[in-house]
């Protein structure tokens, strides 16, 4: 199906010896692709174009433990020694699925159904993961990858010390870190990998649902391994905040010349520049040559890993308010200084969106003023006081999310953070898109933590990931130099300048506790607004299955292939890269509506009679 949305998880468990192997593991995978019409999409904010409307950018990567249990009722989660990794490929998944205000504002809120098949696939991926928990181990590799990302707010970045920056190679991070898992009797059965680039091939005029680049590359891989049915792949987020996968650099969409570098504009205006995949002008082509070259570099990696992890299974997790956090830092001539967080606010730049999405109206990237017709609209939701424009300084406020409550929250102050280990990888999750940049500074750090405390336990052989968009949404961080040019991604950092020190503190934190093996204080429970949702969108009236036949229970379409003289074989699904389903009504509130199937016949495609059909 070209329904990307597809979710994989990783059971871990040290509690036993078993011979050669190291680990029980398990994978598995589920659907979650959820309602397909008259949603708009997560990822870009815009409710113009609903219907298939949107293109996304949560490649999320979810990472818990035992914490998931209250919500899905999971008792394979809370199992002692076990720890759960579920990777979720949300790219072009239909909106309505988180609970803040602010995220759901373009799909007219809350929407059940998203919501529900996304719970749902993670309890059934991981009920399969748990029932294929065999022994086997893990090996980890490292490759670069230099052609599938580039900076999209480099002037921000260029903010950074020169002395930090000279330190590497390129302003995005090119490196991707792969786990192999490999069954004692079966051989290898899955990967997992990070790179950090956008899902954000398709762009937001696109109406289809998609896994974008992440998606095609995790389909990709599958049919490579496809001898072996099972074998589970997901290509992960990481710090991916600044990082486009446009990476033939953005443009005017009336001249053709570059945009001008510090705002992303086009005499003046933001909504022209847009950034260009490398199959310009044509979408599905950036996001295929995108997807593949992440496949590649992944099964090169994939086949010489050869470090294999060792040591202990563990995981620390905690709740940090993050609107109103003392956060003792550095400061010139070796003295401390103690700074504070702020109640989450977005600025200006927020809704200038990016080039892989400009946003409308006249707002520009690298705007640390705001303007007063702005300011006035904003006053009717919330007119944030001076002490909450000092905090978030030099951040013009164009929403005082952090501080708005009706009809409930706008925005999370309440995040998780949590750490995890299987012997020499550390996995950082974290509920938000951190910049180059801040990731960098934030692995170090606990690398540093978890080298000098460690009296051994970790050399520095160990390896440090994060993982992105990690258990809830919370926008963006950037270091505290980028923060004062408030491109997009600094005016999306919602706890105001130090929110990634905030993060560095925290992690400090889990980090220790990882180590001596004592837990870090729960922290306050963020609240749970599930019952509190409102839905605005109209539902779908009717539609509903013959007797006796679900929803769900076959794909979108399908393709078949005539074997013999009446035998049809499925071939394709909607999931392949070559079939698009498209869904249309001729008119709002039609009672009818339309479905499309192109079939783009690819060079491998064996000849002969075919038939293509929908099952809804
Ligand atoms: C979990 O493992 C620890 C350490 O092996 C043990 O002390 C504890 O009793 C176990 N807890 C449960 C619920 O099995
Ligand atoms: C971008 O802004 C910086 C800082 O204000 C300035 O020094 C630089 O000349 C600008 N670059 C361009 C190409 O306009």
């Amino acid at each position: 199906m070209w329904l990307w949305s597809f979710l994989a998880c990783l059971l871990l468990s040290s509690g036993r010896t078993v011979s050669a192997s190291t680990y029980l593991i398990g994978l598995g995978s589920y659907d979650i692709t959820g309602p397909a019409a008259d949603v708009n999409m997560m990822g870009y904010a815009n409710t113009e174009q609903n219907y298939f409307r949107g293109s996304l950018q949560v490649a999320s990567s979810d990472i818990y433990c035992g914490r998931a249990s209250r919500k899905l009722r999971m008792e394979t989660c809370t199992m002692n020694r076990t720890l759960l990794l579920v990777a979720l490929t949300l790219m072009l998944v239909p909106g309505g699925y988180l609970q803040y205000v602010v995220y759901l504002v373009t799909s007219l809120g809350f929407v059940r159904q998203s919501f529900d098949v996304i719970v749902d696939g993670i309890e059934k991926s991981i009920l399969q993961a748990h029932e294929n928990l065999r022994p086997g181990s893990i090996f980890v590799n490292k490759g670069e990858l230099v052609d599938a990302g580039v900076n999209r707010s480099p002037s921000a970045y260029l903010n950074n010390p020169e002395t930090e920056r000279k330190k590497y190679n390129y302003n995005v991070d090119k490196e991707m870190t792969l786990l192999k898992f490999v069954d004692d009797e079966w051989g290898p059965i899955g990967s997992f990998n990070w790179f950090a680039t956008h899902g954000t091939s398709m762009s937001r005029t696109n109406s289809l649902i998609s896994g974008d680049n992440k998606g095609a590359a995790a389909r990709f891989m599958e049919d490579w391994k496809a001898d072996r049915p099972q074998f589970v792949s997901a290509f992960c987020q990481t710090n991916v905040g600044d990082v486009s996968p446009n990476v033939l650099g953005a443009f005017c969409i009336d001249t053709g010349l570059p945009c001008d570098f510090n705002h992303s504009t086009c005499n003046g205006k933001n909504e022209l520049c847009y950034g260009r995949g490398p199959g310009y002008p044509d979408e599905f082509e950036s996001t295929r040559i995108i997807g593949e070259r992440q496949f590649r570099k992944a099964v090169e990696i994939f086949n010489t890993a050869s470090e294999q992890l060792k040591g202990k299974v563990g995981f620390q997790h905690a709740y940090v308010d993050f609107s109103n956090l003392d956060v003792t830092i550095p400061k010139a001539g070796g003295d401390y200084e103690t700074v504070k967080t702020c109640p989450a606010a977005m600025g200006f730049a927020f809704a200038a969106g990016t080039t892989d999405g400009p946003g409308a109206f006249d707002f520009t990237q690298g705007d640390d003023k705001g303007n007063a017709f702005w300011k006035l609209v904003r006053n009717i939701l919330k007119t944030p006081n001076e002490e909450q424009i000092k905090c978030q300084h030099p951040k013009p406020i164009l929403l005082d999310t952090g501080e708005m409550n009706e009809p409930y929250d706008w925005a999370p102050s309440v995040l998780p953070v949590q750490i995890l280990r299987i012997g020499q990888l550390v996995i950082l999750s974290v509920p938000g898109e951190f910049t180059t940049m801040a990731g960098r500074r934030l692995r170090d750090a606990v690398q540093t933590a978890l080298t000098s405390g460690s009296n051994g336990e970790f050399d520095s052989n160990v390896h440090v990931v994060i993982a992105g968009l990690t258990n809830t949404y919370s926008q963006y961080v950037t270091t505290f130099e980028e923060y004062q040019v408030q491109r997009y991604e600094g005016a999306s950092t919602l706890y105001g300048p130090h929110t990634l020190d905030a993060y560095i503190q925290e992690f400090r934190k889990l980090a220790a506790a990882l180590l001596g093996g004592q837990a870090v204080e729960a922290g306050p429970q963020p609240p749970d607004l599930l019952d509190k949702q409102i839905s605005l969108l109209i539902p779908v009236i009717v539609d509903t299955t013959p007797i006796g036949v679900n929803f769900g229970d076959g794909t979108y379409a399908l393709v078949e292939i005539l074997q013999g003289e009446d035998e049809w074989i499925p071939a394709y699904d909607d999931d392949d890269f070559c079939l698009r389903f498209k869904w249309s009504r001729p008119a709002k509130l039609s009672p009818r509506s339309y479905a499309t199937i192109e079939w783009r016949i690819p060079d491998s495609a064996v000849s002969g009679s075919s038939r293509a059909f929908v099952v809804a």
